[in-house]
């Protein structure tokens, strides 16, 4: 799957992405992430990409020219790429919006704007707008690598062991159970008896009712939302 970005911080997508599940990805040539630059479609000698608001107020607006010529470019060598604006005002991204992102064949095309906004007619070129959450960041990058890292590690054989995927918080909409390593006593606080008895069925049930409690206790608007 390739996630291709259109953004004035190509260079921020580099480090990010070398280490990791992620990285180890794009080596084994599962996933491709290609940054590409919005600045050479810029206007004029400035390489333009932005200007003051029609109306007045405070910030730059992205202009829609740079973006459409930089989606036009990319839309030549790969077509048939999602279109996505990540922007505060998209729909938000949850599990269930990474898993159906990750079956959008042959990829996604990120445009991360600045986040004074960009203007209203650039929504016309892409085919979803995107959210990471109720905050605001001063641009697009850091959603747009949210996302891909999400999406990313959905795709067959980029997690170790495919399992995992689906017994994660979110993917049954319940928060993870409690969980232990070694040792059996850390500073007085003892791993569960009956994660010791080896009875797969005991533990399941417990791990299980775990969740439960901790979803009802964190996050009770998941439970009004968890399929049977
Ligand atoms: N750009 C700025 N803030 C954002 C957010 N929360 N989600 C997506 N894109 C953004």
């Amino acid at each position: 799957m390739e996630f291709h970005v259109i953004t004035l911080f190509p260079e921020m997508f580099e480090s990010p992405f070398r280490g990791g599940m992620v990285g180890r990805a794009i080596e084994q040539g599962i996933i491709v992430v290609k940054p590409h630059s919005l600045r050479p479609f810029g206007l004029g000698n400035y390489k333009q990409v932005d200007d003051q608001p029609y109306g007045g107020g405070s910030g730059m607006v992205m202009r829609p020219e740079p973006i459409a010529s930089a989606i036009d470019a990319v839309k030549a060598e790969h077509p048939n790429l999602w279109r996505i604006l990540m922007t505060p005002q998209g729909a938000p991204l949850t599990q269930h919006k990474v898993r159906e992102l990750a079956s959008r064949t042959p990829g996604l095309l990120l445009l991360a704007g600045r986040y004074e906004g960009v203007d209203e007619r650039v929504r016309a070129m892409v085919d979803e707008e995107i959210s990471i959450g109720d905050y605001v960041l001063s641009g697009g990058e850091l959603p747009a690598m949210v996302l891909i890292e999400a999406v990313a590690r959905m795709q067959p054989g980029v997690l170790g062991n495919a399992e995992s995927v689906i017994e994660e918080s979110f993917s049954s909409d319940l928060l993870e159970y409690p969980q232990y390593t070694r040792p059996e006593e850390f500073r007085g606080a003892r791993v569960p008896e009956i994660l010791l008895s080896g009875d797969h069925g005991k533990i399941r049930a417990w791990r299980e009712a775990q969740a439960r409690k901790r979803t009802a206790e964190r996050r009770p608007d998941l439970l009004g939302r968890r399929r049977p």
